[in-house]
């Protein structure tokens, strides 16, 4: 059996890693249009920083996992497709700012149906909107002129967390493959089963059909992101009546029916994923009439802005209602700790927010180079997710400073703000 996969990002990578390893008579082979990220995935120095990645990228790359730029011809001998490619928040025309772009993923759906000459299972890896099976399925079979060749269309969404990619892979809490209810698709769902089945118990190998599997990612998504938008609403009350937030989340979190996971409060949540799924989810619910239901859902995302702009309006107000000209250590640039990845860092809209009212902001993250912290703050809202982005730094702010000691961040500083929690920075003598 030959597997590949389209977009050798967070996503692609590490899951095809971990099949690799798991199944060493399983040929593995990962796409991508991005030659620079293909050579480091080829190198020692992995485009993406995950604990415990490099060494499992090491035991099987060169035996049974590859990386190539060669799309067309791996995709054409595959079996079995994964698709791992961006599907970003659209940024203009109908449901701008909502709604899922889906360029890339009919883009790769086109290719794989022109190189296509035997039958294959497609498998959705990609967060998507659901029902989007149902159109991908129409791209791929009218653009096959092989009307022999049969496509098989999987819904199988990534539940692992940036950060612990590796353990998550190794030993997910479940597994969930979503197919249509027919023969053909029964029995692709069981070859896929069957994969993951070389590591993972059965038991925790979930089935659906095609609809609740893609919609089971946004609603996970949404309920993560959620509780973290209720504790920190609470913060916000707990700092106005002399609550602690942590005292509170503890108390609550002992209920095993509320549960102690996701329930930090924060300066907000960040990531690819959280804000743009629920955004897109908001569009499929006003898409099918459900205005209250996607009103609901908005609200994570407007708490999660407010928490944000109440964190520079508290260190503003703290610093005597002015920052202009103070320098401001920041520590953690990340959206959280043990990974470079700042795709929707809160560290962005505080190092703006802080440096619209004057603020020269000097900052020190252990994993995030200085190019991507000037690239994320002079890139537009939504536009990071494009492969395509032109991604030159070249606004490049005179108030941002960038270092790799956190003694030079603090010196002369009038404030640090902890914005990743970095375990380094629970051992600082910050005296
Ligand atoms: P990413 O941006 O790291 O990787 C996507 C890759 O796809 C890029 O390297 C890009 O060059 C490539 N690509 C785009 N179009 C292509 C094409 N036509 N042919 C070949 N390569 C192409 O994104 P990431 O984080 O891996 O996310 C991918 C999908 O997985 C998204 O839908 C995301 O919502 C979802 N997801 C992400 C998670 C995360 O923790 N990052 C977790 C679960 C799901």
């Amino acid at each position: 059996m030959k597997i590949a996969c389209i977009g050798a990002g967070y996503v692609g990578g590490p899951t095809m890693a971990m099949v690799a390893l798991k199944c060493p008579e399983i040929e593995v082979v990962v796409v991508d249009i991005n030659e620079e990220r293909i050579k480091a995935w080829n190198s020692d120095k992995l485009p993406i920083y995950e604990p415990g990645l490099l060494e499992v990228v090491k035991e099987c790359r060169g035996r049974n996992l590859f990386f190539s730029t060669d799309t067309r011809k791996h995709i054409g001998e595959a079996d079995i497709i994964f698709v791992s490619v961006n599907t970003p928040t659209k940024t203009n025309g109908i449901g701008a700012g909502k709604a899922a772009d889906l360029t890339y993923w009919e883009g790769a759906a086109r290719m794989i149906a022109s190189v296509s000459t035997s039958s294959k299972i497609v498998v959705e890896k990609s967060t998507v909107p659901v029902k989007t099976a149902e159109a991908i399925g129409k791209v791929l079979r009218r653009n096959c002129s092989d009307p022999n060749v049969n496509f098989e269309i999987l819904s199988n969404p990534e539940f692992l967390a940036e950060g612990t990619a590796i353990e998550d892979l190794r030993n997910p809490d479940r597994v969930l493959i979503g197919g249509a209810d027919t023969e053909t698709g029964r029995k692709a769902i069981e070859t896929l089963v069957s994969v993951y089945a070389h590591w993972i118990p059965r038991e925790r190998i979930l089935t659906a059909n095609l609809w609740s599997a893609e919609l089971a990612k946004l609603t996970a998504n949404a309920f993560l992101a959620q509780r973290i938008s209720s504790i920190n609403a609470i913060s916000a009350l707990c700092e106005a009546t002399g609550a602690d937030v942590q005292q509170v989340a503890h108390a609550i979190g002992t209920d095993s029916r509320i549960g102690s996971k996701f329930l930090n409060a924060s300066v907000g949540f960040g990531g690819s994923c959280f804000q743009k799924d629920i955004l897109n989810l908001c569009y499929v619910c006003e898409s099918v009439g459900l205005k209250e239901v996607a009103e609901y859902w908005y609200q994570v995302v407007s708490m999660n802005d407010y928490q944000k702009q109440r964190f520079v309006e508290r260190v503003i107000s703290a610093m005597f209602n002015t920052v202009s000209q103070k320098k401001i250590a920041i520590y953690g640039f990340a959206f959280k700790k043990d990974t470079g990845d700042t795709r929707e860092t809160p560290a962005i809209d505080v190092c703006k927010g802080l440096i619209r009212d004057g603020a020269k902001c000097c900052i020190y993250d252990p994993e995030v180079t200085p190019e991507q912290m000037f690239r994320d703050l002079s890139t537009p809202k939504f536009e990071w997710d494009r492969p395509n982005y032109s991604r030159s730094a070249s606004h490049m702010m005179d108030n941002v400073q960038v270092v790799s000691d956190p003694a030079a961040a603090a010196d002369g500083a009038h404030a640090i703000c902890v914005l990743t929690e970095w375990d380094e920075f629970k051992t600082y003598d910050y005296q």
